[in-house]
């Protein structure tokens, strides 16, 4: 529900219980991120999905991981079910509409929403260091393994690149030693069965092409609604250092790629980091600096990054203080901890004279939180006991039916939904490498063009500009990033690896703040 550039998010209460005054959450400071906490069952999804509704109906794209499955609601109009009529007559909501938002559904393995996937290449040496939960000196080996692929010319892309690199590294460690620093044969080891694991667990899916493209992530429909990216993330979460490492990658991403835009009168994006405490659980120093960076640097490109956990605890001082947008739903307090995490929370609201903050938090209900959200020149608002508006969307999964529906209609319905066949990009590139010496072609572009209407969608669809050129003309340009190493390593060994590093003229790669690259 929008009203003059606000989202409605519920009521507040006054100490005898009857409403106080509708909160609202002011888009132009809807970059400047936000915190959604509160205990299992509180309504912590429901309060993301009214926000996302929110966002989405002022035309603000929206990225939100699906941790168990009862987000998908929200690609669906909703019902009225009584008690959530009953919230509604509660807190004044009249009339209380329905609507179905514009969802693309996305999944690592392909099987709830459209492929994701990036190249090892662009997720760079520190998240890869951090999904692999590498050691100092594995990771070391790492940034080597990547400056040897970036000087070389050497794609890589997938798993198999990376191990291919691995044994490369292994077999010539004393040359390459001598060169770059020490790449010991049991660092590498680790590596490579590090590499397996990850095999082992899935990963595989993640790593290769095409890669996703972050404008599909920055729709609008044709009546002006942002879309809403939903990732399925119930199988993900068995993996959670994927998970987590899937994220900040995107958000990495969204970082280096989108220009700088001040302050705008809304947010391009909004990002919410569902169980966010598995960004930050055992994270090493250098990478929480990294995220607090980035999180600080990315208000300006006009992205909002709103963290939803249990406890305020669970984030780092440096980065709760950027947080301004606050909900938090109840918590309870029964041991000493639970009860620091309640001091925590209360001391982070401007405090509201009519009541006692912490107190206040043990004894909301569910779907009610203390509400505090930036005013005028960007000052918190005084905290306020809320409660949350019921969605207008579908509350709770839908079946897999809906959901294939959804994908059908999805602006990117085919572009992402099969691997690159890589027997013939194989070939295609023995061929090549027998005349190395010619300019690559352009990368071809088979799947259907974006921002055209690919038939299913009813045109609904627009792709956002990205400031400087159309958005149409930047489709048509190989993107440089997939363009620069099309040389597999397998490819690349079969040319003499070592010939290649030798002879570099050192054309290392830019690579951003959290290490995924540049451009
Ligand atoms: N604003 C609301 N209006 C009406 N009902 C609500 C609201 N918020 C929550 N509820 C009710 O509470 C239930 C639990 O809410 P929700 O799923 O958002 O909790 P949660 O904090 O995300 O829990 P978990 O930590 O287990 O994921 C909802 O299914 C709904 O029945
Ligand atoms: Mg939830």
């Amino acid at each position: 529900m929008l009203q003059d550039g606000k989202i409605y998010i519920g009521t507040s209460r006054k100490p005898d219980d009857t409403n106080n005054k509708g909160e609202y959450l002011d888009l132009r400071y809807g970059n400047r991120h936000g915190l959604v906490t509160g205990a299992t069952g509180t309504g912590k999804t429901v309060t993301l999905q009214v926000l996302a509704e929110g966002f989405s109906d002022a035309g603000v794209p929206v990225f939100c991981a699906d941790v168990k499955g009862d987000l998908s609601g929200i690609s669906q109009m909703g019902e009225a079910k009584d008690f959530l009529a009953k919230r509604a007559e509660q807190i004044g909501l009249d009339p209380y509409g329905f609507e179905e938002f514009p969802v693309i559904f996305w999944d690592l393995y392909g099987e709830k929403g459209h492929r994701v996937r990036t190249t090892i290449a662009e997720m760079g040496p520190l998240l890869l260091a951090r999904l692999m939960n590498a050691s100092e000196a594995q990771e070391g080996v790492l940034n080597i393994a990547f400056k040897l692929a970036d000087q070389g010319g050497l794609a890589l892309l997938d798993l198999k690149d990376l191990q291919a690199l691995l044994n490369y590294m292994a077999e010539n460690a004393q040359e390459i030693s001598a060169q770059y620093g020490l790449v010991s044969k049991a660092s590498v080891g680790s590596l490579q069965r590090a590499l397996l694991v990850l095999e082992q667990q899935g990963a595989a899916h993640f790593f290769g092409e095409p890669a996703l493209k972050i404008s599909d992530m920055m729709r609008v429909t044709n009546d002006g609604r942002g879309a809403i990216s939903v990732l399925a993330a119930d199988k993900l979460m068995m993996n959670p250092r994927l998970y987590a490492t899937f994220l900040l990658w995107l958000l990495s991403e969204l970082f280096e790629e989108l220009p700088e835009v001040g302050d705008p009168e809304k947010p391009r994006l909004v990002f919410f980091f569902d169980e966010a405490h598995l960004l930050f659980n055992d994270a090493p120093p250098v990478l929480i600096q990294r995220v607090e960076q980035v999180v600080r640097l990315i208000r300006s490109k006009g992205v909002g990054v709103y963290f939803v956990t249990q406890n305020p605890m669970d984030v780092p001082e440096t980065v709760l203080a950027q947080l301004g947008n606050r909900v938090q739903h109840a918590l309870r307090a029964y041991t000493p901890r639970e009860q620091r995490a309640v001091k925590t929370a209360a001391e982070t609201f401007r405090p509201n004279p009519t009541f006692d903050c912490a107190t206040a938090i043990t004894a909301l209900g569910t779907g009610e939180a203390l509400v505090s959200m930036l005013e005028e020149k960007g000052v918190p608002s005084m905290v306020e006991r809320t409660l949350i508006r019921p969605p207008s969307s579908r509350l709770g999964p839908i079946t897999d039916q809906e959901r294939q529906k959804v994908m059908q209609m999805s602006p990117v319905a085919n572009q992402y939904d099969v691997d690159e066949d890589r027997e013939s990009a194989y070939e295609i590139l023995m061929a090549r490498a027998a005349k190395t010496a010619q300019p690559e072609p352009a990368p071809q572009q088979s799947a259907p063009q974006p921002g055209q209407d690919n038939g299913t969608a009813g045109g609904r669809w627009t792709l956002p500009g990205f400031g400087d050129k159309p958005a149409d003309d930047e489709r048509e340009q190989p993107r440089p990033r997939s363009g620069y190493q099309r040389e597999t390593v397998v490819e690349a060994a079969m040319k003499s690896v070592a010939r290649s590093v030798a002879s570099s003229v050192g054309r290392a790669l830019v690579r951003g703040i959290l290490g995924s690259l540049k451009r």
